[in-house]
């Protein structure tokens, strides 16, 4: 098997799979209050088509998918592509990213159809602070969302939560101690802010947090990581909760980065920071054949950028909005 390689010799084994570019929820730091349009149904990928492209990046080497959207339980039966992407030989490790507000409903459904971990985006335990990040969203339910996830045996769940300074920043304790009560099921992560299109806030080092949660705590470097990702595990020595920082600002991983990301409506997002690479929905409903996307895919990702361009604070934004991105 040919693996999916782009011009700078980076492999691709993982890609993430925005199934919506809707959120019950409007993160300040993920979009505008008002004015997004979404997506029309019709441009969407439809569940089959998902399992088609996905058992092409599988054929050259993906082994890793990860369910995002927006928030990927806002589409129905989310279920029955967990099913069907789970049977595709080759792909040993589906995910998920979700806000959790619904999650509690159909945890078990989704462990039953194959789904093996979860991340859960969550930036406050203060039920007033996290309803005016979110705008709207209600914390007990994403709690609750947890429960469920571990009595479906979802975890250890990784928490990401991207910290503003001045805003949230204060809870960096407070969330340490919540989720250092359960170890076992729990794997927290900062996140510096990304700006996209604009900044509308500001970003905290990942070496500033590091710096003030020593102050605190004994942070030990853990030795094997969890899952694909870029972060960077410590355990604190006092509750044995395992943290990690994503950096992809002060320390950005583009070099050894090995993910792609299929937006909802079937445009190759081969970097974070691109907005502008082409759709293979098109291709596909066009009446390509298994090898012409292969094709098509392997085109793309020759095109993919080597960096982006964002700094803590300056440099060029990430185009686009995340809610089409999915992380
Ligand atoms: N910067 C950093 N992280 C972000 N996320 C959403 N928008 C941003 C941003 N601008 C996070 C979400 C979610 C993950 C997929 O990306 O909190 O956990
Ligand atoms: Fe929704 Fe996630 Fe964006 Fe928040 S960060 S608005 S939960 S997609």
């Amino acid at each position: 098997m040919e693996p999916l390689r782009d011009s700078f010799g980076r492999t691709h084994t993982y890609v993430r799979v925005s199934v919506t570019d809707r959120c019950n929820f409007r993160c300040v730091y993920c979009m505008p209050e008002e004015g997004l349009d979404w997506m029309q149904r019709s441009d969407l990928l439809s569940y089959e088509e998902i399992a088609r492209l996905v058992g092409v990046f599988a054929s050259m080497g993906v082994t890793g998918v990860r369910l995002t959207g927006g928030e990927p339980l806002v589409r129905k039966d989310l279920e029955c592509l967990v099913a069907e992407l789970g049977q595709i030989p080759g792909i040993d490790d589906l995910a998920m990213t979700t806000n959790a507000h619904r999650l509690a409903a159909c945890a078990q459904e989704l462990a039953d159809a194959g789904l093996t971990r979860i991340n859960v985006s969550l930036d406050s335990l203060d039920p007033e602070r996290f309803s005016a990040m979110t705008r709207g969203g209600r914390l007990d339910k994403v709690l609750a969302g947890l429960d469920a996830a571990i009595a479906a045996g979802l975890s250890p769940i990784k928490i990401n939560c991207v910290v503003l300074e001045g805003e949230n920043d204060e809870e960096l304790y407070d969330l340490v101690e919540f989720f250092g009560a359960r170890p076992g099921h729990f794997v927290l992560r900062f996140i510096e802010y990304m700006p996209f299109q604009a900044r509308w806030h500001t970003s905290v080092p990942s070496a500033e947090l590091r710096a003030r949660l020593s102050a605190v705590y004994s942070l030990n470097l853990a030795t094997e990581g969890i899952g694909q990702g870029p972060a960077r595990d410590w355990v604190i020595k006092e509750n044995g909760l395992r943290i990690g920082f994503i950096s992809p600002l002060s320390n950005n991983f583009c070099s050894s980065c090995n993910r792609l990301r299929l937006m909802a409506n079937g445009h190759l997002r081969t970097c974070l920071s691109d907005d502008g690479t082409p759709s293979l929905r098109d291709i596909l409903r066009g009446g390509a054949s298994d090898s012409e996307l292969e094709q098509a895919i392997r085109d793309l990702v020759m095109g993919k950028r080597k960096s982006h361009e964002a700094l803590i604070d300056g440099g060029t934004p990430f185009e686009g909005v995340m809610t089409r991105v999915g992380g």
